[in-house]
């Protein structure tokens, strides 16, 4: 044996070793394949459609009263569970527009991002054995959150094209172990956005086996024709079974700084709070004093926004639809599910996002990334639509080499 063989044969010893002393709970879960893409996009020069980041510019006032924050020295650690200044104007907005009362001492946690607010929330009230109903596809973050927290998931499929819910499928994913349903709406990846009925159906099933609604809601505001933003907390029976999670980073286009919250009754609160105190103390401090700028801007700014969105919308499903790709019309969020059976592509969806990026120089997300068993979206990939229009423009140049081939 050679030198070099000799210690190739002593890192493989020490690496199986190191491997033995890791988290089999980390294990259970790769790297974020919506970040992978970014980091593709960055590597091929290609334009990115596949993290739902803004790449145009957040509001003029609410960055004016982030500088301001840092000029008038609020650059120490805010409360940890959030400056009261925040909380309280969260506490406002959810009662002007969805007419919920809570009380900012006890039941809003402020966060580093919505990220933050949905493991602190798992972690606040999962034990062992416990199981989570979660709908899929869903955002990829919610398989490592289950896994972390400890709770086993149950998945209950939403079914394209209008992504509605088999009811007796959700029925049988509910029993005496359920702890929690996470529901997201306006939805990420499909656009759906639940009915009244269909959130008065899940509220009868979390009553009926005393379980927690988490809610995502943190794409309320990106709404389209019409639809309307109802939040689980509103419904009877249901303001003391719902955590409720939202955030800066979509409604005020402000992704990168992690400003995100939880609205919890008191008992769910109180080990939210513990968690986050012990994940990160606190979200940073001069940003959630931007925060109280944002969540008082006028009606007018989410009325322009969804707006602005719909016009995304509406020119993005043209682009896709010229290009091939069959799309599932979204009612809220800024994405597009897209079924790619039409190409006659040999190879799955990761094969798909991967021959997009390199060759025609347009990252996707792989429609797998949001379901447990991968086959389920070997036929789709996800585009983002929150991009500026000259980056929709380089988006429709791109596609059209697509077309061409
Ligand atoms: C449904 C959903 N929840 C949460 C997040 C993350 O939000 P935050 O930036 O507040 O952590 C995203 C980001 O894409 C999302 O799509």
């Amino acid at each position: 044996m050679s030198a070099g063989e000799a210690s190739t044969a002593g890192s493989s010893q020490i690496a199986a070793a190191v491997q033995r002393t890791l988290s089999a709970k980390a294990e259970r879960f790769t790297e974020s394949v919506i970040r992978e893409m970014t980091r593709l996009a960055m590597q091929y020069d290609a334009v990115n459609m596949a993290q739902g980041f803004p790449d145009f510019s957040a509001a003029p006032e609410v960055k004016e009263a982030a500088r301001q924050a840092i000029s008038d020295d609020i650059n120490q650690y805010a409360i940890t569970w959030g400056a009261k200044e925040l909380r309280d104007a969260i506490a406002r907005k959810f009662e002007r527009t969805q007419g919920v009362r809570v009380d900012p001492e006890r039941e809003i946690t402020v966060t580093c991002g919505s990220t933050e607010a949905m493991m602190a929330a798992m972690m606040g009230i999962i034990n062992p054995g416990d199981e989570v109903v979660i709908f899929e596809p869903h955002y990829e973050n919610y398989g490592p959150d289950a896994i972390l927290s400890g709770a086993t998931p149950r998945f209950v499929q939403l079914q394209p094209p209008d992504w509605n819910f088999d009811r007796d499928e959700l029925k049988r994913a509910f029993g005496p172990k359920t702890k929690a349903i996470i529901v997201n709406t306006p939805n990420n990846p499909t656009g759906k956005v639940f009915s009244r009925e269909e959130l008065e159906f899940i509220r009868d099933l979390c009553v009926r086996w005393n379980a927690f609604a988490v809610t995502d809601e943190i794409y309320e505001h990106i709404i389209f024709d019409g639809s309307k933003h109802i939040s689980m907390a509103s419904l009877d029976g249901m303001r003391d079974r719902t955590i409720t999670i939202n955030g800066m980073s979509k409604t005020y286009s402000v992704t990168g700084w992690r400003v995100g919250w939880a609205i919890a009754p008191p008992e769910a609160s109180v080990p939210i709070r513990k968690v986050h105190d012990f994940l990160t103390v606190g979200a940073a401090a001069p940003l959630q004093q931007a925060g109280v700028t944002a969540l008082e801007l006028p009606p007018t700014y989410y009325t322009k926004l969804a707006e602005n969105y719909r016009v995304k919308r509406d020119r993005m499903l043209g682009i896709l639809a010229d290009a091939g790709f069959r799309c599932f019309k979204p009612a809220g969020a800024y994405y597009i599910m897209t079924d790619i059976s039409g190409f006659n592509f040999r190879g799955d969806d990761v094969e798909f996002a991967k021959y997009l990026v390199r060759d025609i120089g347009i990252a996707v997300v792989p429609g797998s990334s949001f379901y447990d068993d991968p086959a389920m979206g070997a036929k789709q990939v996800r585009f983002t639509f929150c991009k500026k229009d000259s980056t929709l423009d380089a988006c429709e140049k791109k596609l059209s080499k697509l077309c061409s081939r």
